[in-house]
């Protein structure tokens, strides 16, 4: 697809190709590897505000980052404007320039609570929270869905909103809340909010390949593209989109484990491992057969050794 800088506040990305928040799969090590290959930028998982303010050890884990992964998003969730402000200015934050609040996750716990997708439908409430947000110093972004279901699309009232309160860039996800992760993605709404505002506008949903990124672009006149479920299968989808080199399937693994190994413990690097290497097997050979061994695996030297023997020969 056609790369171009993008300028959010005052920070520059080297291109227009970044990887979506993933719950339980955007961790830094799986960010750092998706950056190597070539994505412009990376978010956190969703992080909790409330988990934050109450120091909760485990949401602060999500915001592990360090110099050799540079510049990162970190995704906030929660419907307390001043929490979330608190969230912005929290020292676990300090590291990342960009904050995105999460308005487009239909979990139905996140929903029911009012947050996440559930500010679709309290326009003024999400007005809030970007305003308080904005006071902490930095540079807010909107990650949000066209709405709760078809009969009632709210993209570009809410891209204006959002604009007025002080984001600097938003991310569409072209699908309504209803549909979750399914369906085609509404190309008209993006196309729509993206004319209505001035900030940068990145399409998101369904980018399986370069040929999704550039139909996705010509589609919605977007300014990038965000990339989700694709990366999870395969990381190197950077590559395709960017033109930035490939490396073998291994080496790739290898690197994710050794990463893995340096920030977390044990036993989550080996249900980490596992699950990332039953995706990048999908559609192969002997898939069926390597999962089985796979999810038998105690260890990380089992599973490295398993991926030694699917992918070196
Ligand atoms: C396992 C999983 C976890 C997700 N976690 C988040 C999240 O933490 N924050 C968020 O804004 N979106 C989250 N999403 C939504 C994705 O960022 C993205 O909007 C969605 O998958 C559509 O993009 P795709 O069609 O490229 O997969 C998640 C999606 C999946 C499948």
């Amino acid at each position: 697809m056609r790369l171009t800088p993008i300028t959010i506040g005052n920070v520059q990305l080297k291109n227009n190709v970044v990887l979506a928040p993933l719950a339980g799969y955007t961790n830094y090590p799986f960010r750092r590897l998706c950056k190597g290959y070539g994505a412009g930028l990376c978010y956190t998982e969703m992080v909790s505000g409330k988990g934050l303010k109450y120091g909760s050890e485990n949401t602060e884990e999500l915001l592990y980052t360090d110099d050799a992964e540079g510049l990162c998003a970190a995704q906030i969730f929660g419907n307390d404007p001043e929490i979330l402000r608190a969230a912005c200015e929290h020292e676990k934050v300090a590291p990342f320039p960009i904050v995105d609040i999460n308005m487009g996750c239909p979990v139905p716990k996140i929903y029911k609570n009012g947050e996440g997708s559930a500010l679709l439908e309290d326009p003024i409430l999400a007005e809030k929270i970007v305003k308080e947000c904005v006071k902490s110093g930095k540079i807010i972004t909107v990650k949000f869905r066209i709405g709760i279901h078809d009969s009632k699309l709210i993209t570009t009232e809410f891209a204006k909103r959002m604009e007025g309160a002080g984001a600097s860039l938003l991310t569409i996800h072209g699908r309504t809340k209803d549909k979750i992760y399914a369906g085609e993605v509404n190309f008209k709404e993006i196309e729509s909010a993206k004319k209505a505002v001035k900030i940068p506008v990145i399409a998101n949903g369904g980018v399986f390949s370069d040929a999704d990124a550039e139909k996705l672009m010509a589609e919605t006149g977007a300014d990038g593209v965000m990339v989700a479920r694709a990366a999870l299968f395969d990381p190197q989808i950077f590559c395709a989109l960017t033109g930035t080199p490939t490396e073998n399937k291994f080496e790739m693994f290898q690197k994710q484990l050794k990463w893995t190994q340096q920030v977390c413990d044990e036993r989550f690097v080996v249900v980490f491992m596992r699950k990332m290497a039953a995706f990048y097997v999908k559609g192969m050979r002997g898939a069926a057969v390597f999962k089985e061994r796979l999810f038998k695996a105690q260890t990380p030297e089992e599973i490295l050794h398993l991926a030694e023997q699917i992918w070196k020969e």
